[in-house]
């Protein structure tokens, strides 16, 4: 297991020895992990010409340190609690040892299938335990897993399948989210006539419903289980073999594959798993995002199987059957940290106090922790007063799915917190601030773009397919840095206080969304010939997607029709969590000389700002004050 720090000295000494040292001091807690062959260097890197290498020569298989190195001390100990969408299932406890053998046995089903190292599998799944084992079985025989949130339509699945060549697809025939069923393999066949990389699509049984059947390509997940062995060696990987492509967007263009491989992943996600949520030996940890995410990849599945935890894994949702459903689970599985998003608290604050009025769930639970956008001081507080019963620490913890961990928080019980800031830099973390034009603002009450001026072992290496546009993501702006694209402000304390994206991207209840991905699925619409869409504060969802449509015609009367179809194009080509809250149909957008739109001044109007800045340098001036005076009569 990896060393855990537990005193706030603690803290300190490690995070100078860190800086000191960072390639000594990541060797070390490699150390602590089986590897076939020891690397040849811990560390090569270049952020000037980008290529980070970690723990070169190394070979080793993360499965190998999941179940072989802890299997004696682990075997029969709950490696997953699965809590189905309907508390009146049962839920269902998988050993290690158990989950070591179905991993196997899909490893080998994947063999069967001709995957083999290297390989793309992509799934498309509920919440259930088999899409645990089907990533662990790719991780088992070195396949490369491509998982896509089954939220995304037939056109964004397709979209990823056909950019990551993949050769297998494991989906199910359904999945429930509260009382919906969600029809995953109509939108499976529906993305399958654009990809023929696919060979063979497994398909777990979930929910029994009807579905559409190819016998060239489907399979049943248990029919093929039923067959299969229940040994499977482990493919020996090297550090920097990839382990799994997940798509993300970006500012500009498609949805990019991020890459993340092997030994440096390992590494990251358990020291990061053990150290924020300073888990112990027995403890039953709950994060309640979806694997689809970074999230869960990090802190569902491998920190916490790494460090031989037992990890929650919830299909449903936090409202079904009522908006007590966690606190439920949390009593049930005598859960001792939990780790959900700031949307989600928003939205159970949103329920009323009737849900939380007489719980105490601190029997058992230590440690409570929120990810993926900034969390505001009155949800904060809520969390920690009724959830906590101001007892536990929470951990405000800032990562990307770039960085394959977590950055920037405190450490649980162990840096002081302070609501709204994610607090300081783990070990190994060297925040650099700067402002627009890259000049550094060292010291303390600073404000600008935040930067990693090091390596750290988590970090994505690539773009699957497209080195150019990593480079150009988050190497390009500030020479000899990587950008994060978040804007940051360090207080006289010296904590960080995320303040969001400074970029073209909008965070909707934590999902991430490109303005330009948006904007082309919008233009799609016959009747629009250009759009423009912003962020806007939003008391749930944290942001609000806002779009302004300029069409060729609008036919009478038709004006919320119209909406109506457009949002419904963006559904389909995106997903529902990409369609707009407001859209305003407006006759030209405000652009430069060169043509650019200025969002800066759309982003002023959808926030309610009147404060718009210089408007002079605008071919078109007198179009902002018709943007305006329509978004007033939009919003009364
Ligand atoms: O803007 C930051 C926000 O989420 C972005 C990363 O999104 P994604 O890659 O989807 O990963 C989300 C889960 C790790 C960041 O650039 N973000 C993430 N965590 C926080 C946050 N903003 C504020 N506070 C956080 N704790």
């Amino acid at each position: 297991m990896v060393p855990k720090i537990t005193t706030l000295s603690g803290y300190i000494h490690e995070y100078q020895k860190s800086i000191a040292n960072p390639t000594g001091f990541w060797a070390n807690i490699a150390e602590t992990f089986y590897w076939r062959k020891k690397w040849d260097t811990i560390l090569e890197w270049d952020f000037q010409n980008p290529r980070i290498e970690w723990f070169k020569g190394g070979q080793l298989n993360i499965t190998e340190n999941i179940f072989e190195r802890n299997q004696f001390l682990l075997g029969d100990q709950t490696a997953i609690i699965w809590e189905p969408n309907d508390p009146k299932e049962e839920a269902r406890k998988i050993s290690y040892n158990e989950l070591f053998t179905e991993v196997q046995k899909f490893a080998n089903v994947l063999r069967s299938h001709g995957v083999r190292k290297g390989d793309r599998v992509a799934m498309y799944m509920p919440m259930i335990p088999e899409l645990t084992i089907a990533m662990l079985a790719c991780a088992r025989i070195g396949a490369i897993h491509s998982v896509v949130f089954a939220g995304f339509s037939a056109n964004a699945l397709a979209e990823r399948i056909i950019d990551a060549e993949a050769k297998v697809l494991v989906t199910a025939d359904g999945g429930f989210r509260g009382q919906k069923i969600i029809h995953l393999k109509d939108v499976v066949d529906e993305a399958m006539v654009d990809c023929p990389s696919i060979v063979s699509s497994i398909v777990v049984k979930r929910t029994g419903h009807n579905i559409g059947w190819n016998p060239k390509r489907d399979y049943w997940w248990h029919d093929e289980m039923a067959q299969a062995d229940a040994v499977a060696s482990a493919e020996i990987m090297d550090a920097e073999d990839p382990l799994y492509i997940l798509y993300t967007s970006g500012s500009t263009g498609r949805p990019k594959g991020v890459l993340h491989t092997t030994g440096g992943y390992m590494v990251y996600t358990a020291y990061t798993f053990r150290n924020v949520f300073q888990y112990s030996s027995g403890d039953v940890f709950f994060c309640a995002a979806d694997i689809g995410w970074v999230t869960g990849h990090s802190y569902i599945v491998y920190g916490p199987l790494l460090e031989g935890a037992t990890s929650v894994m919830f299909e449903g949702i936090p409202t079904y059957p009522d908006a007590g459903r966690y606190w439920d689970i949390i009593k049930k599985h005598k859960v001792n940290q939990f780790y959900t998003s700031p949307t989600a608290i928003r939205s159970l604050i949103a329920q009323g106090q009737g849900w939380v009025q007489d719980i105490d769930l601190t029997d058992t639970l230590r440690v409570l922790g929120t990810v993926g956008e900034p969390i505001n001081e009155e949800a904060w507080h809520w969390y920690h007063d009724h959830i906590g019963n101001n007892k536990c620490p929470i951990v405000d913890t800032w990562w990307q799915t770039e960085t394959g961990g977590i950055m920037i928080s405190a450490i649980a019980g162990v840096i002081p917190t302070k609501p709204a800031f994610a607090s300081l830099p783990l070990p190994g973390i060297q925040p650099q601030i700067v402002d627009p034009e890259g000049k550094k603002l060292c010291g303390k009450g600073v404000e600008g773009n935040l930067c990693i001026k090091f390596p750290w072992p988590g970090m994505a290496r690539s773009h699957w397919g497209d080195h150019e546009r990593y480079v150009e993501s988050y190497f390009s702006q500030y020479k000899g840095l990587y950008f994060t694209g978040d804007g940051v402000k360090r207080d006289e304390d010296g904590y960080y206080r995320i303040l969001g994206r400074m970029d073209d991207v909008i965070n909707v209840s934590g999902h991430r969304l490109g303005t330009a991905e948006i904007e082309n699925a919008i233009n799609e619409h016959p009747l629009v010939s250009e759009s423009a869409v912003v962020g806007f504060p939003h008391d749930i969802k944290g942001q609000g997607i806002y779009a302004y449509v300029v069409c060729t015609d609008i036919p009478e009367n038709s004006e919320e029709e119209l909406k109506n179809s457009i949002k419904k194009g963006v559904s389909k080509m995106i997903s529902p969590i990409a369609r707009p809250d407001q859209i305003l149909f407006v006759s030209g957008l405000p652009k430069t000389r060169s043509g650019k739109i200025m969002r800066r001044i759309l982003k002023k109007i959808a926030a309610g700002s009147e404060e718009y800045g210089d408007i002079s340098t605008l071919t078109n001036p007198e179009i902002v004050e018709e943007i305006v005076d329509k978004n007033i009569n939009l919003n009364h």
